[in-house]
């Protein structure tokens, strides 16, 4: 017997009788039930024989409400779909009071359903993109598991600040005011639980260097945490990263491991997430058609999910970047908001997005960067300025992995940290592995959320992951 819609629709034995759960979108003539339960983003179409089912329960049948219906699978007469249930006998397991269920069969804004977090999951839309990003973890693990990498859990709680960055949430068992004090009315964190002053991870690459320098080939995808203020979005308080780390690679094969990867994962969803990415592509043409024609994108999200796995991303160096972008005219005010006039600046997002949508139309991989806009663990170019780093930049997204080779060479790592006002010894278990078979190793982060962005053609980063961190949405 089939269990669930997505395996029904896809049969073609009519008249076999079949049991579903699942909660009811629509009701429509007193007669038509359309039936979800999650297993695609297909609604099967139960008919009931009304003037059999008790005015009671017909009532019960409402948006949002539980029901099993037992019936007969039959050839459909309506439109859009290839299959029906006549059904035989309803049961009501969960009333839903059509008064005051807020979701209701209609279009809602997503900044009302951020408040309704809990609920969201049951539209179309989010249900769409909670289920290609769940096929997406699987891809993620797949990719590695089949090319050698071992998966590695670093930890949540830490006394590293793996950037340096200093974007951290705080972690301590202290309670409110009671924190014993230093001599000189400090907190004295010795006393705390952990010893020390621990935070939330910002990035499990340090400890993934540490299992990389044993296991060859490891990658860690777990939750990340940074306590910066972005109101933006592509930015989370708290998100999930991929962050691969390879002995005995460089930054060339760092960048062809970026790409294979990412073009692997997309295809994966391509291939195994048909139904529910057509609808997605649908919706964006949708959203597409109310934005002035100059701004509106030439590609379907398919089409650019296609061409992102079919075509080369470009690779390109920093000082290069510089070049086109010092040379370009990006706007009717031939400006940048934040122009670029010297070699050693940071690039703004957009300047990112410029290279990538506008100049090169493909996605970019720019590498060499300015050493001192960049972590302290990258390794130093012969130029002695430039450092082998690596972000890849995607459309409409920017940043989506950010990279590098190592330093493996101690005493270039050593005057690094000084110059960089880092306390030495706080590093001496990451020194160590430059110090016990030291070799070259790279890797990069990926963020999730924003892949999973790319493959849904969600605007806002809040809206594919489950329960979004921000000052407004902390309660769940
Ligand atoms: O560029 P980032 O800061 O690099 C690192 O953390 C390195 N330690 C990674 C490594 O080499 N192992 O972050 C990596 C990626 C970014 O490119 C971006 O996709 C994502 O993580 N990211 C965020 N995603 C959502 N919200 C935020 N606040 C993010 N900050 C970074
Ligand atoms: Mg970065």
């Amino acid at each position: 017997m089939k269990s669930n819609v997505a395996e029904i629709l896809k049969s073609d034995t009519f008249l076999q009788e079949v049991t579903l759960k699942g909660w009811v979108r629509t009701f429509r003539s007193n007669r038509f039930i359309a039936l979800n339960d999650g297993s695609t983003i297909k609604n099967i179409q139960c008919v009931i024989d009304f003037e059999n089912t008790e005015e009671e329960t017909l009532k019960r049948i409402t948006t949002g409400a539980a029901i099993e219906v037992k019936g007969t699978l039959t050839e459909s007469q309506g439109r859009g779909q290839s299959v029906e249930i006549q059904v035989s006998n309803i049961e009501i397991l969960g009333d839903s009071n059509a008064d005051e269920y807020p979701i209701q069969p209609k279009k809602h804004s997503f900044e009302f359903l951020r408040e309704n977090a809990h609920l969201r999951v049951r539209t179309n839309t989010f249900s769409a993109v909670m289920r290609v990003r769940s096929k997406l973890s699987f891809a993620v693990h797949k990719y590695f598991q089949e090319n050698g990498f071992n998966y590695v859990n670093t930890p949540i709680v830490t006394g590293s600040d793996a950037e340096g960055a200093g974007e951290m949430f705080r972690v301590t068992t202290f309670e409110d005011n009671k924190a014993p004090l230093t001599e000189d009315g400090n907190i004295d964190y010795t006393k705390d639980f952990f010893g020390k002053e621990t935070n939330l991870t910002v990035s499990g690459q340090l400890e993934a260097e540490t299992f990389a320098m044993a296991l060859g080939k490891v990658y860690t995808f777990g939750p990340t945490f940074r306590a910066e203020n972005s109101n933006t979005t592509r930015h989370l308080a708290e998100f999930w990263m991929i962050e691969p780390e390879v002995a005995f690679m460089d930054l060339d094969g760092n960048m062809d491991l970026s790409e294979d990867f990412i073009k692997s994962v997309l295809s994966y969803v391509l291939e195994h997430c048909k139904d529910d990415l057509e609808f997605l592509d649908q919706r964006l043409t949708q959203e597409e058609k109310s934005k002035p024609q100059a701004e509106r994108s030439d590609m379907s999200l398919l089409e650019k999910l296609q061409f992102v796995v079919d075509n080369n991303f470009k690779r390109v160096s920093y000082t290069e970047a510089i070049d086109i972008l010092r040379n370009s005219k990006p706007n009717k005010k031939k400006k940048f908001q934040f122009p670029i006039n010297e070699w050693g600046a940071d690039l703004q997002s957009e300047h990112e997005r410029f290279l990538v949508e506008k100049h090169f139309k493909c996605p970019v991989i720019l590498f060499d960067y300015p050493a001192n806009i960049k972590a302290f663990y990258m390794r130093l170019n012969e130029d002695g300025k430039t450092v082998r780093a690596m972000d890849v930049l995607f459309p409409g997204i920017g940043e989506i992995v950010g990279g590098s080779q190592r330093e493996e060479r101690y005493d270039v790592l050593v005057d690094k940290i000084k110059a960089m006002g880092i306390d030495e010894k706080e590093l001496w278990w990451y020194l160590d592995l430059r110090k016990f078979g030291t070799a070259v190793h790279s890797g990069f982060g990926l963020g999730f959320e924003r892949l999973v962005q790319f493959a849904t053609g969600m605007g806002n980063i809040r809206d594919v992951i489950p329960f979004p961190r921000t000052p407004q949405n902390a309660e769940f």
